[in-house]
């Protein structure tokens, strides 16, 4: 089998590859682990096999299939649920270290609730974790991402501050499931992304679009969830399983667009991630104070009887303060920021422009990125982004947790993909070079997978997926193989 493999390489790149003469070699850092991430909804299928319950995906994407661009869904998706053992040998073959995946939540709780747990449906994550041990691969679960049981949302979803405990039983259960196991977890997926596209806009299911408002609530409800998912972690199962427990943040970096705009950059920054940030990592904990006092203002200004962005207690404050054991880090890219305060509109959601009138573009000169994402290709701002958290907030341990680059259908991602992420994993390098404590990263994403609201035009995949066969076949593209050399040499040579 490996020789086939270096058949292919050698095919591929020609074997005087190996030859190539090194003219830079950085080494990663000691101990410094790889791996690759998915999601439940965007790979599984099966969406309503073994008993599984609707989740907002699967009632969104049926009731409206027009809102993905090419009116697909995740039903069939990558079929990873009858293929996982194909994707375990993927990751044999690129040599990673740990596996980043989600778990679905109505697929093990059917009822969303703990009274009744999925057999079948939890017998797949062991399974897979089974199979990921075997061959020596670390898994790292993410108890959500994205998939929320269709019938939480029907009583408010994120909104509804019972999810809390909603989301702390689910989390005992995924533990106690699987914790003699998994050591690696992380609560929530992009909290961004849930609260502001799902709830303020309807970018990302369930699309309630109530901007200023629903989004904000979702804002507490997540934060108060992830930090009581820490704590049952930290209390009940860390003394017997080790291991660590923290939140996926997505951060995308704002930079002023000339130097009277530091403040806008700031302020953007704090409003699109240090929201979630500053609760969790800063030494006083609490949302940022700009954010706070700016959106109470607005607020009294606007005729609430109090500020839309709800408030902690002293209390929990203290919850949340410190529940993370890394700063798990997922990004892409970059933008420059401006204020125009014209545009701060009575509910702005904080997606093109944030609640304050702070405007966010990138410039039609950079780097071309992502197919139809403003995703354009800027390393300096992940090297300025790091050196930002480690600034901040007392330079915590980061786990990258994504980042990637999409291409249309196509298998030579040679000067798109492989140029990307030899440019951003140098701007990682410069920043541990810096004192950054990067401890793990993970590429987004091991295959092609159903990309939201993009569907399937935008691929992620170190291996592309043919969507048309039923058997969806997987093969490796060349950053499969640029990737599989870095692992191997734990270094980035050009
Ligand atoms: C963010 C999300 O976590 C993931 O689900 C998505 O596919 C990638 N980034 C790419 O957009």
């Amino acid at each position: 089998k490996s020789a086939g493999f270096i058949l292919l390489i050698c095919t591929l790149f020609g074997c005087e590859a190996a030859q190539v003469e090194r003219h830079d070699v950085r080494k990663f850092p000691e101990g410094f682990q790889f791996g690759t991430s998915t999601a439940s909804y965007q790979i599984e299928g099966s969406w309503n096999v073994d008993g599984k319950a609707e989740n907002i995906w699967d009632h969104m994407t049926h009731n409206n299939p027009c809102v993905i661009a090419d009116c697909s869904n995740g039903d069939v998706a990558c079929d990873s649920y009858n293929q996982y053992k194909r994707d375990v040998e993927m990751m044999r073959e690129l040599g990673i270290d740990f596996y980043r995946f989600s778990l679905s939540w109505p697929r093990i709780l059917p009822t969303s609730f703990p009274d009744y747990i999925s057999e079948p449906g939890s017998q797949y994550y062991s399974n897979l974790i089974d199979e990921l041990l075997k061959y020596n691969i670390e898994p790292v679960v993410t108890l959500y991402h994205w998939d929320l049981p269709q019938k939480l949302q029907e009583m408010g979803g994120w909104t509804n501050p019972h999810i809390v405990d909603w989301f702390a039983d689910y989390a005992r259960v995924a533990f106690t499931l699987y914790g003699d196991r998994v050591k690696h977890w992380i609560t929530i997926n992009e909290p961004r992304e849930v609260c502001y596209q799902g709830y303020g806009a309807n970018t990302k299911a369930p699309a309630l679009n109530i901007k200023g408002v629903a989004d904000y609530m979702c804002v507490k409800n997540l934060l108060l969830a992830h930090a009581k998912a820490y704590h049952i972690f930290d209390q009940e199962f860390r003394p017997k399983l080790n291991g660590s427990i923290f939140i996926a943040l997505s951060a995308q970096f704002y930079e002023p667009e000339t130097e009277k705009e530091i403040v806008a950059a700031k302020e953007a920054n704090q409003f699109e991630w240090g929201i979630y940030a500053h609760p969790i990592f800063s030494d006083t904990g609490d949302y940022p104070p700009i954010v706070k006092e700016k959106v109470a203002a607005k607020s009294a200004e606007q005729g609430f009887f109090r500020s839309r962005l709800p408030e902690f207690t002293p209390e929990e404050v203290d919850y949340v303060k410190g529940t993370s054991d890394y700063f798990g880090l997922n990004h892409y890219t970059t933008f420059l920021v401006y204020r125009n305060e014209s545009v701060a509109g009575m509910y702005d959601v904080p997606s093109m422009y944030d609640d304050l009138g702070n405007v966010h573009y990138q410039p039609s000169e950079w780097e071309y990125g992502a197919a139809s994402v403003n995703m354009r290709v800027v390393p300096w701002g992940f090297y300025k982004l790091l050196a930002l958290i480690r600034e901040d907030f007392n330079n915590p341990p980061v786990f990258i947790t994504e980042n990637g680059y999409a291409t249309f259908t196509g298998l030579d991602d040679t000067s798109t993909r492989i140029s990307y992420l030899r440019q951003y994993l140098s701007a990682l390098l410069d920043a541990i070079d810096e004192g950054s404590d990067v401890r793990a990263y993970s590429l987004w994403s091991l295959m092609d997978n159903f990309e939201w609201m993009f569907g399937y035009n935008s691929r992620f995949g170190l291996y592309e997926v043919n969507f048309s066969d039923p058997a969806r076949p997987r093969t490796p593209r060349k950053s499969a193989f640029m990737y599989k050399q870095m692992l191997r040499t734990r270094a980035l040579d050009w």
